[in-house]
C-alpha cells in the first residue's frame, strides 16, 4: 500500500514494521470525529478562500458519502491504510479525484488526530455522564424506600451504630455525584480547539481558527501550536476520573458480595445478574460484582500507562502518543459497561429489610444509646460505658440481643433502667435521634432527600 508519505521513500517499508506503526485497527473508531473535522476544515478553506466554494462542495459531498457508506458498511474500514485518517483521504481522492488532493492543506495528521480525540473524548464523558445519572436515579430511588430500613453502620466492618438502608445508599450518591462533577471539570477545561496547529508551528495558510473551533462546538481555538498537538492532560485526567468511578463501584461491589454472602443475607441479586456453577448445584455466584471489582484494576492500569508513557516525551508531538488510544478506549469502554452493569444488577436486587434490622439489633449497635441513656439519668460516661460493657458480655454469652433482656436483669446491673430502655434503645428511636446534617435521622434524611430530587431536577 503507497504511503500518504511515499514522495522522499525509495524502498517499501517492512512489513513487521508498518504493522508495528500502523493504528487503524483501533483508529477507526474515529471515523466519524474524523469526519466531521475534515469537514469543518474544508468549510474553512473555502470561507477564506484558499479552497474554491465548487471545491468544498465537491469534497463535503464526498466525505458524506464515505460516511454513509461506512455506517452502513457497503465501505468496510481496511487495514490497508495505516491510520483512520489516510484511509479516509485515500478514499475521498478515490471518489472525487482531484479536489481530494486539497483536503489536508493547512493541515497535519498531528492537530487532526488531536481534534479527533478531543470529539471523541467529549461525547464519551457526556455518555459516561449519562450512565451515572441513571445510577444516581437507582440510588434516590432506593433510599425513598428504605428510610426507615435500620441497619447496623460498619467500622472496620464491625458492627458500629444503627443507620438505615437509605442512608448507606446516599453515602454512594455523594461518591457519583462528585464523580459526575470531576466529568464535568474536565469537559470544561479540554473544550479548545486544536485545529490549525498544523504539525507543530502553525501553517503559513490564512486559516481561521476562530471559525473551526465555532463549527465544532469549541470554546476557543487553543492558545500554543507546540502544546495543542501534544497535550493528553485530558485524557490522563479522564483515566483518573473513570478511575475514581471504578474504585467506588468497586467499594460498592464489595459491600454487594458481602451482603448477597450466605452468612450476611442482607440481599439477594436477582437470577438475571448471577450465575451458577457447573460442579456445585447450590450456587448462585455474584460474579457481575465481583468483574466489575475485578476490572476496577485494568482502568487503574490505564491511567498508569498514559501517565508513563508521556513522562518522557519532548515537545511536540511524538509516535508515542500513538498509545493513547487503546488503553483510554477499553478504559472507557470498561467504565461504561461497569456502571451499566451495575445500575442494573442494583435495581433488580432484593434488600431483606427484616434481616438488616435483625443484624442491628443483635449486634449491639444500640450499646452506644444505652450508655447515653444512663448518661442522661446521672451516671457519669465512663462508669455508663463500663455498665454496658457488662450487659453486653452477658448478652454475647447467651446469645441475645439487649432489649431481649427483661428489666429486672437490667436493673441488677444498674437500678437507673426504668421501662422507657426499651424504646431508648429502639433501632427507631436510635436513628431518629441521630438528627444532625448528614445523619441517618429521618427528618434530616427527608431534607436531604429533597435535595437529591432538586439536583436531579
Ligand atoms: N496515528 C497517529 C496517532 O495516533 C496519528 C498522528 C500521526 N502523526 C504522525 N506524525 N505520524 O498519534
Amino acid at each position: 500500500m503507497a504511503q500518504l508519505w511515499g514522495g522522499r521513500f525509495t524502498k517499501e517499508t517492512d512489513q513487521l514494521v508498518y504493522d508495528f506503526n500502523a493504528s487503524i485497527s483501533f483508529d477507526q473508531r474515529l471515523y466519524r470525529q474524523d469526519i466531521r473535522g475534515s469537514m469543518a476544515h474544508v468549510r474553512m478553506l473555502a470561507k477564506q478562500g484558499i479552497l474554491s466554494e465548487a471545491e468544498r462542495d465537491q469534497i463535503l459531498a464526498g466525505l458524506e458519502g464515505i460516511l454513509e457508506d461506512v455506517e452502513q458498511g457497503t465501505l468496510v474500514i481496511s487495514p490497508a491504510y495505516e491510520d483512520i485518517h489516510s484511509f479516509v483521504e485515500a478514499n475521498l481522492i478515490n471518489r472525487i479525484g482531484e479536489a481530494g488532493k486539497k483536503l489536508h492543506t493547512g493541515r497535519s495528521r498531528n492537530d487532526q488526530v488531536a481534534l479527533d480525540m478531543k470529539l471523541y473524548i467529549r461525547d464519551e464523558i457526556k455518555e459516561t455522564d449519562v450512565l451515572l445519572r441513571k445510577l444516581l436515579e437507582t440510588l434516590l430511588g432506593i433510599m425513598k424506600e428504605h428510610i426507615d430500613t435500620f441497619m447496623p453502620g460498619f467500622t472496620h466492618l464491625q458492627k458500629a451504630q444503627p443507620v438505615t438502608l437509605a442512608h448507606h445508599m446516599g453515602a454512594y450518591f455523594e461518591m457519583f455525584r462528585r464523580d459526575r462533577g470531576r466529568l464535568g471539570d474536565i469537559l470544561r477545561r479540554m473544550n479548545t480547539c486544536p485545529l490549525g496547529a498544523g504539525a507543530l508551528a502553525g501553517t503559513t495558510y490564512p486559516l481561521d481558527r476562530e471559525y473551526t473551533a465555532k463549527l465544532l462546538e469549541f470554546d476557543e481555538p487553543t492558545r500554543n501550536s507546540m502544546d495543542s498537538v501534544s497535550d493528553r492532560d485530558y485524557l490522563i485526567e479522564l483515566l483518573s476520573a473513570l478511575s475514581t468511578i471504578m474504585m467506588h463501584l468497586s467499594r460498592f461491589s464489595e459491600e454487594v458480595i458481602i451482603w448477597n454472602s450466605n452468612e450476611y443475607r442482607f440481599v439477594e441479586i436477582d437470577d438475571a445478574y448471577s450465575t451458577g456453577s457447573s460442579i456445585m448445584p447450590q450456587k448462585k455466584n455474584p460474579d457481575i460484582a465481583e468483574l466489575v471489582r475485578g476490572k476496577t484494576g485494568r482502568v487503574y492500569g490505564a491511567l498508569m500507562a498514559l501517565l508513563t508513557s508521556m513522562k518522557g516525551i519532548p515537545l511536540a508531538y511524538n509516535k508515542d502518543m500513538q498509545e493513547d488510544k487503546e488503553q483510554t478506549f477499553d478504559a472507557i469502554d470498561t467504565g461504561k459497561a461497569c456502571l451499566t452493569l451495575f445500575e442494573g444488577m442494583l435495581s433488580t436486587m432484593k434488600f431483606s429489610k427484616e434481616v438488616m434490622e435483625d443484624s442491628a439489633r443483635r449486634g449491639f449497635t444500640n450499646a452506644t444509646d444505652a450508655a447515653d441513656y444512663l448518661v442522661n439519668h446521672g451516671v457519669p460516661f465512663r462508669d455508663a460505658h463500663g455498665i454496658v460493657g457488662q450487659l453486653v458480655l452477658y448478652c454475647v454469652e447467651r446469645n441475645m440481643a439487649l432489649d431481649d433482656m427483661s428489666l429486672a436483669k437490667l436493673r441488677s446491673f444498674s437500678p437507673v433502667f426504668g421501662e422507657d430502655i426499651f424504646t431508648a434503645i429502639s433501632m427507631k428511636t436510635c436513628v431518629d435521634k441521630r438528627l444532625t446534617l448528614g445523619a441517618p435521622g429521618r427528618a434530616v434524611m427527608e431534607q436531604v432527600i429533597r435535595e437529591y430530587e432538586e439536583y436531579l431536577g
